[in-house]
């Protein structure tokens, strides 16, 4: 990987032609234990998902799709950090390729207001000791077939229709580079900054949205981003925090 100007991430790998989930096997090996930073990418998957069960459309050779595994030796509380923190490095590395992105709260980016990248994190933890974390991201790069487009909850783009030229190798090394600067910082406890950073980029800031959990919608103006990497809703009454967790957020 003559390429690679990361100084761990992406030094030890596996490439598959044709997986179910990168995500699925970065954790099998995160269980026994490969090193810090190994990367697991795919021309395409058959079962590639998205959060809560969702499934991640991956056809073969349209998208890059890859997971990295991760070591943080940091309580499982402060985890769902690292969605945001590989958000912002995707969103900077497209900036820098010459695409405006916006990040939509917590895990996934838009490109004029259409979905073009989805990052998934899961999680091995013990107690409060985290055991291993897996962050993985897909990313379209050929057009989707309007039939696929058309049955997704959210209108969908992808990266060769605003860069025709991109190549997915320079931007996985891209991506790569900047990620693990961004999570060296994490890990020391230097998170502030990079909420700052994904803060400007953060889609419908001062808008109304509604966050849909499993039975319940909210309706409010996405007011801010919390320290912890909460999202911050007004209701006009109250004031209420969101965990990046199991929830999706709408424009009005
Ligand atoms: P939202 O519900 O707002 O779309 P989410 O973050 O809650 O976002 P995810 O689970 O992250 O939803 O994403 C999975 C969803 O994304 C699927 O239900 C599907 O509608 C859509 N989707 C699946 N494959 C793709 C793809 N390749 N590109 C864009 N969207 C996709
Ligand atoms: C989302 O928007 O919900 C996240 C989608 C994440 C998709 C990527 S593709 C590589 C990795 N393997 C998976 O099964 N999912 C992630």
């Amino acid at each position: 990987k003559p390429f690679l100007k990361t100084s761990y991430l992406g030094h030890t790998g596996e490439y598959h032609d044709l997986i179910g989930s990168t995500n699925d096997r970065a954790k099998e090996l995160a269980a026994s234990k490969v090193p810090e930073g190994f990367l697991v990418s795919a021309n395409g998957q058959t079962a590639g998902r998205g959060r809560l069960g969702r499934s991640w459309n991956s056809p073969s050779g349209q998208g890059l799709y890859f997971s990295l595994v991760l070591y943080p030796n940091l309580p499982p509380v402060e985890l769902p950090g690292l969605t945001l923190l590989a958000g912002l490095a995707l969103a900077q590395t497209l900036e820098v390729l010459g695409v405006n992105v916006q990040i939509k709260w917590p895990n996934d980016l838009l490109i004029n207001g259409r979905k073009v990248a989805g990052i998934l994190t899961e999680i091995a933890a013990e107690a409060e000791r985290t055991i291993y974390a897996v962050v993985g991201i897909g990313i379209n790069i050929e057009p989707l077939a309007e039939e696929v487009k058309s049955s997704f909850a959210y209108p969908a783009t992808a990266l060769k229709e605003h860069l025709p030229e991109v190549s997915r190798q320079s931007l996985l090394a891209l991506f790569l580079e900047r990620f693990e600067k961004l999570y060296e910082e994490f890990k020391k406890g230097e998170f502030s900054w990079s909420l700052t950073e994904y803060k400007r980029r953060m889609a419908f800031l001062g808008e109304e949205v509604m966050i849909i959990t499993g039975d319940r919608e909210y309706r409010g103006v996405l007011h801010d981003l919390g320290e912890d990497g909460s999202l911050i809703i007004n209701d006009g009454k109250t004031i209420k925090r969101f965990a990046a967790g199991e929830i999706s957020l709408r424009r009005k």
